[in-house]
């Protein structure tokens, strides 16, 4: 079969919505253009290729390859600037032609780059103020890549430029069907930029928030160390000074850097729109750590979210820091990288843009993925509602600084070990259908994921242990035990869908969200969250009444003392509802005084011994928990999964450690995905009789599922 023209593939996708009476979004039309027919087309399964950095000879043989695997689309050319752009407006894209000709012919569909994570040496040479300036006030060199200012106007002149170029050349190229901008904005090595251009964006970006000095003054708390601006001109970035910067400009700071890397990825998106209107535009994210910039800000206008997942990256980095890299806490952090993809956008199919397929490594190598696991990743996404998978990276680079990164293909173009792993799992993928493909992940759940939070902690953690990545991450690691399905939701979303929510480390409280916490929990939903609840407001700033704050009331408590814990560490006794042995706790209490809660535990050591750790109020026909101790993992996974059963959460079926379980559903049918991620075969109690589709055999009582292995289970 050959792909579609354009004109094609616009008639196929209207009389596609025609007959399912519905507004497909635009990924799904470009996935229903793609190779397959019937068997194929439902999503992207696609793999990064590097047509510039492959001799043009192995172009032919790369492609019938990748179409004898099973893909149905590439990303290519988001490193290109220099093949692109050989010299300042000079344009040459006659290999890229080639390239998405031959990628065609081969029914490959192409996602094009935008090269801007890589200006070449002449721009570098010629415009050294585009260089980032890290926290210390150091310029960064070029030799690398993503090594730019977010603000500089030139930079983004050059970038626009030759973006507008590869799209003007392509926008009718019937070879492509959508476009990633740049490349991991939220990757820098710095993260962060501090040169001049940045500091005149956010006296710009200042103006506009806060309209007059006044304002600015008041809201940041600058008459503190003589900080008075008389002039917007004289406000610094948080750079080395003679103690810690103001805490409201640290905050805005962080806001301002989030703002100036969306508006340079929507400068781009704006002309895509114009030049490629059937194109869908998105961009890639690392993944956890998650915030860099504020994901939901950064995706808001473009068609779909898409990261990148390499679980072996997890593990090695994990070992270089001494930390036991079991595979539950590495599952963990990879789900929560998936289920915070899908909530970007409100719950959206997502895209992993690239996926780990070999041993992942710039200087040292990661491990090799065992036997099956890069097909569970594979499913693993999917299951958390991917609508499409592009593995990193076909052929092994022989060269550059990621020579050790290992792709499908080895350094001497053997197969890699997972190479027949990958083909089988797009086989299956593509006999799915698009009913499962297309199906709702479900979720009874939600865990608050605030950015505001997470960066006011940065500034001021309160103990250097304190880390809001780490405390979010171990109560999703928690709360997934209960393979409830979990949306990782912003402060101000609509929390009624769900049961429960959880809320760690909800440092920074605006009004706003508190009223919706107290709504929620009236109505009937349970509320757990936990210590320095309320602390500060949006300016950081922190609240002039007894804490928890604006939530004191909801929560039924008032915050007697906190205090941190380095030494000794301080223990707490379970009244019978938490049942369990007595936890113990370090990092930090919260000294709880009940106003109205009932006390689920109290400290039984040092001078707050006796007095409350953990409190539960009733409000209207719900429950606000208060969780004032940094738990150990045991006592804060069975604390957690109790409130779960409190608050009607229905686990889909009983798994043994290892094993995780989601559900997709549509309409009133449901499909529980089964992923084994320990090495060994697990057994799964099933209370009816299900069939696996993966081999359309039907099971009754209980399921084996292999070391590594999957299974799609449906209802019989
Ligand atoms: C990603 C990046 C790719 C490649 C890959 C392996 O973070 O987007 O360009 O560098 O990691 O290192």
């Amino acid at each position: 079969m050959t792909s579609p023209t354009r004109r094609e593939f616009l008639g196929g996708a209207f009389v596609l919505m025609g007959a399912a009476s519905i507004r497909l979004p635009m990924w799904a039309h470009a996935a229903s253009s793609l190779a397959g027919g019937s068997a194929g087309g439902q999503i992207l399964l696609g793999v990064d290729y590097y047509p510039d950095q492959t001799p043009e000879s192995l172009w032919e043989e790369d492609s019938r390859m990748m179409a004898e695997v099973g893909f149905t689309n590439v990303r290519i050319a988001e490193f290109a600037w220099a093949l692109m752009e050989p010299a300042e407006g000079k344009f040459e894209f006659g290999w890229l032609h080639r390239a998405i000709d031959i990628l065609h012919k081969h029914n490959l569909a192409v996602i094009l780059g935008t090269p801007s994570a890589a200006p070449p040496p002449w721009l570098s040479a010629k415009y050294p103020d585009i260089f980032e300036v890290n926290a210390h006030g150091e310029r960064l060199h070029p030799g690398g890549r993503r090594f730019t200012c977010p603000t500089n106007q030139v930079y983004r002149k050059l970038s626009l430029a030759i973006a507008s170029q590869i799209a003007k050349k392509f926008a009718e190229n019937p070879g492509v069907i959508g476009w990633q901008i740049d490349n991991e904005l939220t990757l820098g090595s710095v993260q962060r930029c501090y040169c001049n251009y940045c500091q005149a964006g956010f006296q710009n970006w200042l103006r506009t928030k806060y309209t007059t000095l006044d304002n600015l003054n008041q809201s940041w708390g600058t008459v503190f160390w003589s900080q008075t601006y008389t002039d917007f001109s004289q406000i610094p970035v948080p750079l080395l000074s003679g103690g810690e910067p103001n805490p409201g400009l640290a905050l805005d700071y962080d806001r301002y850097q989030s703002y100036a890397n969306t508006s340079f990825a929507e400068e781009q998106l704006a002309m895509l729109r114009q030049m490629c209107p059937t194109h869908f535009v998105t961009t890639n994210n690392v993944g956890p750590p998650l915030d860099t910039i504020d994901l939901r800000n950064l995706y808001e206008k473009l068609d779909f979210a898409a990261f990148d997942n390499y679980p072996g990256f997890f593990e090695m980095l994990m070992s270089q820091q001494g930390k036991s890299p079991s595979y539950d806490v590495i599952a963990t952090g990879i789900s929560l990288g998936h289920d915070f993809a899908r909530s970007v956008k409100g719950g959206e199919p997502f895209m992993i843009m690239e996926e780990q397929s070999g041993k992942a490594g710039q200087s040292t190598f990661a491990p090799q993925p065992e036997t099956g696991q890069v097909r569970l990743w594979t499913y693993q996404g999917i299951a958390h509602g991917a609508m499409g998978v592009n593995y990193f990276r076909w052929d092994t680079a022989t060269f550059g600084a990621e020579e050790y990164w290992h792709g499908i293909l080895n350094h001497d173009r053997s197969k890699s070990p997972a190479y027949e792993e990958i083909r089988q799992a797009l086989k299956e993928l593509k006999s799915l259908g698009q009913e499962v493909l297309y199906s709702q992940y479900a979720a009874q759940t939600a865990l608050i994921f605030d950015y505001d939070c997470s960066w006011a902690i940065k500034i001021q953690p309160g103990h250097y242990a304190l880390d809001y990545m780490t405390q979010v991450t171990s109560w999703y690691g928690a709360i997934s035990a209960s393979h409830s399905g979990i949306d990782v939701i912003a402060p101000e979303a609509d929390l009624s869908p769900y049961k429960i929510v959880f809320a760690p480390l909800a440092y920074v409280m605006s009004e706003k969200q508190a009223a919706k916490i107290k709504s929620f929990v009236q109505g009937g939903g349970m509320f757990v969250t936990n210590f320095r609840l309320g602390v500060k407001n949006e300016s950081s700033q922190i609240v002039r009444t007894p804490l928890p704050g604006l939530l004191r009331e909801v929560m039924g408590v008032t915050v007697a003392d906190y205090v941190p814990i380095y030494s000794a560490k301080n223990a707490v006794k379970f009244a019978p509802a938490l049942a369990g042995p007595d936890g113990e706790c370090g990092l930090w209490t919260d000294i709880l005084q009940p106003t109205g809660a009932e006390v689920l535990a109290s400290y039984t050591k040092g001078s707050h011994a006796g007095e409350a750790a953990i409190t539960m109020n009733t409000v209207g026909t719900g429950k606000a928990v208060y969780i004032g101790a940094d738990l150990d993992g045991a006592s804060l996974a069975r604390v957690l999964r109790t409130l779960s059963g409190l608050a009607g959460i229905k686990q889909p079926l009983e798994a043994p450690p290892g094993v995780e379980l989601t559900v997709r559903k549509a309409g009133d049918k449901q499909w529980i995905f089964v992923l084994n991620h320990s090495s060994v075969s697990q057994s799964v109690s099933i209370p009816k009789s299900f069939t696996d589709l993966l081999t359309g055999e039907a099971h009754t009582g209980k399921i084996d599922v292999s070391g590594y292995g999957v299974r799609v289970l449906q209802a019989t």
